[in-house]
């Protein structure tokens, strides 16, 4: 799937602000003969330049935008046009209050910094409506122009007035009556019972904040609010071009907002990654990147473009640590081996002043090019054009992982075991990278109706503490057909409405893994347990949570060291219909499981995508039959190929022992 038709090629380039430099003209024709340089093809602009471009109500000023973008298509750069509606102008805020967000202590906020606007506002949607008519009307058709950006990273939420109307609402329609929302939200507790949806309020630090099904809603509802925004602007600018595909830049793990749901409203899916590199393990932040990306592949199923990334550090960090040398080589084509199509950054310059003054750049305030990072992005961007053959492949995955942001929220608010602290995110992460490490393609998928399992081998369900729509039945039918699914404590605990599901859990699936879960035992910070492999095939460590099994009719392979529980079984597989059901009981180190799914990638008939031994740390991950190998080890690595490939960034036959530096990288296609 071509992302930009209008230009199928890897993007390389970034966030560019030049209105803020429209008084230096110097600057502006500078930055395209930079541009060209650095082998930047593509620039994302006007994404907060709303006050430059309506500087009064209603007088709009596309002068200067039309000169950059000649300027730029001109010098051959293709452009990425935002809609302007993440921040707006100052006059805005003083005409029509309303625009502005009301937090959740009930506080109106005043004009400043971004992303502070009412979703519902009639007379800010009436504005970025307006404005979008404008900027397509005048641009969609610029040959220039290959996408649309849509704001910029939606987050947040607003409890004005109408805001709460807008959640009662959605509950009506949800409900249909009082009745079924009482029953749904389990209103009987602590005389929650509503008689009047006037009384329905959102969640507020000042109100109700233990309802977890009404929290849970509340999520769900800003995820439609948001989507409906987003939908307005995609409809704004497609009414002028529908062929002009739209995205919205998300970010890494974010929570307030399901994205899988959010996918659904835009064409392409782009994000925004900042990895903290070098504060110690880089295999492990190379296991969570992968992860986001992969993510981000999955949410449409299709390639995406990693709209921001920094050439060099950011400035929000505690630690606004460089990359060392390499790094930004093997971080850039670590995005486009799961999948992206583009190599982006925040930003092209760094301004004079504002908050991000000191926001690693490509142009530095020096403003040449003769620097380490300008260094750095051109060999990006040259490398990005050797890999144009590989443009239309694509990861393929036998093993899907689920990650639910419902499933997510609904453990959060969850008031039990390690309260707070239930690690959903990091357990996933340590599942996949059983896989990773191995150099195994995984997808994600939530609980949908849409998602099919039928065309994986190994699904893995880690803390699928809500079931939503009957999942269950999709587990049990991958299972009866000859899957394998491996899933853990605190699964298939409560329904979609997040009320506890009555009689024995893992909920409806019981006789899938061949036990019933009765207790779950969260273990002090300084407490350990451990698994204890059958036939002394090894002992790992167990933190956190331990989930006590009763009933077990299925094959026992593991069991508890200590504990009152000691000898009971905490990992089991059962097999049911032609398949496999494993269940992980405890939250066991990341050792057991890189070498747990060793074996289960064996046993289920999944080979890595790359056929040679390689040393720890050095990483394969494959688009088709191009592998990228990336040395995470933070060690010099030699790696024996037993095979004959073509080196794809060097243009060379390779083959034997290669020596790998620190952050190195090799891209190979077997010949
Ligand atoms: C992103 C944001 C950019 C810039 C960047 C800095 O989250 O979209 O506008 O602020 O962070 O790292």
């Amino acid at each position: 799937m071509e992302l930009t038709p209008r230009f199928p090629h890897f993007l390389h380039g970034g966030d560019y602000n030049p209105d803020q430099w429209l008084d230096r003209p110097d600057i502006l024709e500078k930055d395209v003969e930079l541009m060209q340089k650095a082998h930047v093809n593509c620039v994302s602009i006007a994404i907060f330049a709303w006050a430059r471009l309506e500087p009064e109500d209603g007088v709009y000023d596309f002068t200067w935008l039309d000169q950059v973008i000649d300027r730029l298509w001109k010098g051959g750069i293709h452009v990425i046009l935002a809609t302007p509606s993440g921040a707006r102008p100052a006059w805005m805020a003083q005409k029509y209050p309303e625009v502005l967000r009301v937090n959740s202590q009930y506080q109106k906020m005043h004009f400043g910094e971004r992303h502070n606007h009412c979703p519902s506002s009639p007379a800010y949607r009436r504005k970025v409506r307006e404005m979008d008519t404008a900027l397509a009307k005048r641009y969609a058709h610029h040959p220039a122009v290959i996408l649309w950006h849509l704001s910029n990273e939606f987050s947040g939420e607003c409890h004005c007035p109408r805001c709460q109307q807008a959640f009662r609402d959605w509950l009506k329609e949800k409900y249909g009556t009082l009745e079924e929302l009482n029953k749904c939200w389990w209103t009987g507790f602590w005389s929650q019972r509503y008689t009047d949806w006037s009384q329905v309020e959102a969640p507020s630090p000042l109100g109700e904040v233990s309802s977890c099904s009404m929290s849970v809603d509340w999520q769900r509802f800003l995820t439609d609010q948001c989507k409906s925004f987003i939908e307005m602007e995609r409809d704004a600018v497609q009414a002028v071009d529908p062929s002009l595909k739209v995205t919205v830049n998300m970010m890494e793990r974010f929570w307030g907002y399901d994205y899988f749901s959010m996918a659904e409203s835009v064409d392409v899916v782009s994000w925004d990654s900042y990895p903290s590199w070098h504060s110690g393990d880089d295999l492990a932040r190379g296991a969570e990147f992968a992860m986001n990306h992969d993510i981000m592949r999955s949410l449409k199923d299709a390639p995406f473009i990693l709209m921001e990334s920094t050439p060099s550090q950011v400035n929000w960090k505690p630690h606004n640590k460089l990359k060392e040398p390499g790094m930004h080589l093997l971080s850039s084509m670590q995005a486009v081996a799961h999948g992206s199509q583009s190599v982006m950054y925040f930003q092209w310059r760094k301004g004079r002043g504002g908050g991000e003054m000191f926001h690693g750049a490509v142009v530095d305030h020096y403003g040449e090019s003769d620097t380490r990072v300008f260094a750095d992005v051109t060999e990006v961007g040259e490398s990005l054009e050797k890999l144009e053959p590989i443009y239309h492949t694509k990861p393929h995955a036998e093993v899907c992982i689920i990650f639910d942001w419902q499933n997510r929220w609904a453990i959060d608010y969850a008031q039990t075991g390690q309260k707070g602290a239930m690690n959903y995110f990091d357990t996933v992460l340590s599942h996949y990278r059983g896989f990773w490490e191995q150099g195994i393609t995984v997808d994600f998928r939530d609980m949908r109706d849409c998602t099919d399992l039928s065309g994986y081998k190994i699904v893995v369900a880690p803390m699928l503490f809500m079931f939503r729509n009957g999942f269950e039945q999709k587990l049990r039918r991958f299972v009866e057909n000859g899957g394998t699914l491996i899933s853990t404590y605190f699964t298939g605990v409560v329904d979609e409405h997040d009320l506890a599901y009555l009689g024995p859990t893992p909920h409806g699936l019981t006789d899938v893994f061949g036990f019933r879960a009765a207790e779950l035992d969260a273990l002090f910070p300084t407490e350990k347990n451990q698994l204890v492999l059958e036939n002394g095939q090894g002992t790992y460590e167990i933190t956190e949570l331990c989930e006590i099994l009763a009933n077990c009719t299925a094959e026992v392979k593991g069991t508890y060291q200590r504990n009152f529980y000691q000898g009971q079984p905490c990992l089991t597989v059962h097999s049911f219909g032609k398949g496999k059901a494993w269940y992980i009981a405890a939250k066991v180190e990341q050792q057991f499981l890189l070498d747990f799914y060793l074996g289960i990638a064996k046993d289920a008939g999944v080979s890595p995508t790359f056929c040679e031994t390689l040393p720890t740390g050095v990483v394969p991950a494959s688009r088709d039959n191009v592998t990228f190998l990336q040395n995470f080890s933070m060690k010099e690595q030699r790696v024996q190929l037993t095979h004959t490939y073509h080196d794809l960034l060097h243009d060379t036959t390779v083959t034997g022992q290669q020596v790998m530096p620190v952050n190195g990288l090799l891209i190979l296609q077997p010949v």
